[in-house]
């Protein structure tokens, strides 16, 4: 089955306008990422899942995660997904997806059309239509203004945070049953950044993080769609007892050459450090970072690149300016790393 809403994945992706694809964050997940992201949760029998979708699109992630508790691994003796799509083009797609799961094992599903930020908050306002088992989540991004309905509305749950897809983390992370498990894919800007620290605040106080996987490469996820970002998936565990991290990496999508290590939660995320940073450290070594107490941000967690060579003062004296302002980035020389030795 799983071919088959990859093949509806790519249709419905090549008939959507891009316009539509940004207003809405319409970039469906594919069919190997979403195998990848329903084999981390953790193996269990139990007689009920209850599994949360937000953002559902045409179903890739819940059609993943029914696959693996068909296949083995997650043995539930019913499934029952609630699925939130606010699009209601794809409602028909995301229909034939789950419904054609329903000859194969007890399932029920139910698909909320709307916004699921409106429906999530009454949900947790009012107590009910919560404790969920599971959630999977390909959340859409866009920038939440400080003045708008959605500040306003995640503020009564207590999320202050600047972006529609930490929003959806954090609301899923709320609506999850002690002990429920969330994975996600999502941009890497969370980790750091002041902007985030709230969210971050709200969800390492409410789950334990078990699992992150990295992207080396920025282009391949969601190539279909051109998009060029640092994706990672995140494993969390509502209330989870907070322990050792497993930190996997691959370059693409293929997970050819996906590379796992486990790290003590304190590399992670820094115990004196205020702005509860997440890093995500790609090898055993300690890093620049934990060896020098000068250097406290990788260049990626800070997100700048390095351009050596082509920038050559002399010849750029026109794009000089005497005084950073907003856009400018600064020139360094050798002499600004004086005294900066890590030991
Ligand atoms: C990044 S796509 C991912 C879709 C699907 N989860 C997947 O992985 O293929 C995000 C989806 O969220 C939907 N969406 C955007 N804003 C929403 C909202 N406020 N409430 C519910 N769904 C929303 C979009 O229409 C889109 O289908």
């Amino acid at each position: 089955m799983l071919l088959a809403v990859e093949q509806a994945r790519l249709r419905v992706s090549k008939n959507t306008e891009a316009k539509r694809k940004s207003q809405l964050g319409q970039f469906l997940t594919p069919a190997r990422t979403a195998e990848f992201m329903a084999a981390l949760f953790s193996e269990t029998k139990r007689p009920l899942c209850r599994l949360l979708d937000p953002g559902a699109g045409i179903g890739s992630l819940s059609s993943a995660f029914i696959e693996r508790s068909i296949t083995g691994g997650l043995d539930f003796a019913q499934v029952e997904v609630t699925a939130f799509e606010l699009d209601e083009r794809l409602h028909a797609e995301l229909r034939n997806t789950l419904a054609s799961y329903a000859s194969q094992i007890p399932l029920h599903y139910e698909i909320v059309g709307g916004d699921f930020i409106e429906e999530a908050v009454n949900r947790l306002q009012f107590n009910y239509g919560h404790s969920f088992t599971h959630a999977i989540l390909n959340p859409p991004y866009k920038k939440i203004n400080s003045t708008s309905r959605y500040r306003h509305l995640l503020r009564q749950v207590g999320i202050e945070t600047v972006n529609l897809y930490s929003a959806f983390v954090a609301l899923a992370v709320a609506l999850l049953a002690p002990g429920g498990e969330l994975v996600a894919i999502i941009p890497r800007s969370f980790c750091n950044g002041p902007y985030y620290r709230p969210f971050r605040d709200f969800i390492l106080n409410r789950a334990a993080i078990r699992q992150l996987h990295l992207f080396n490469s920025r282009t391949q996820t969601f190539k279909d769609d051109a998009v060029l970002q640092e994706n990672v998936i995140i494993q969390l565990e509502r209330d989870g007892v907070p322990s050792d991290v497993t930190v996997t990496t691959s370059t693409d999508d293929t997970f050819s050459d996906l590379a796992a290590n486990l790290h003590p939660l304190n590399r992670i995320v820094f115990p004196d450090d205020p702005e509860l940073f997440i890093h995500i450290p790609t090898s055993l070594g300690q890093t620049a970072i934990e060896r020098s107490a000068a250097i406290r941000y990788s260049l990626a967690e800070i997100g700048v690149a390095v351009s050596t060579g082509p920038v050559v003062d002399f010849r750029l004296k026109e794009h000089l300016c005497n005084e950073p302002e907003p856009g400018t980035v600064p020139l360094l020389y050798p002499g600004h790393f004086k005294g900066q030795a890590t030991a």
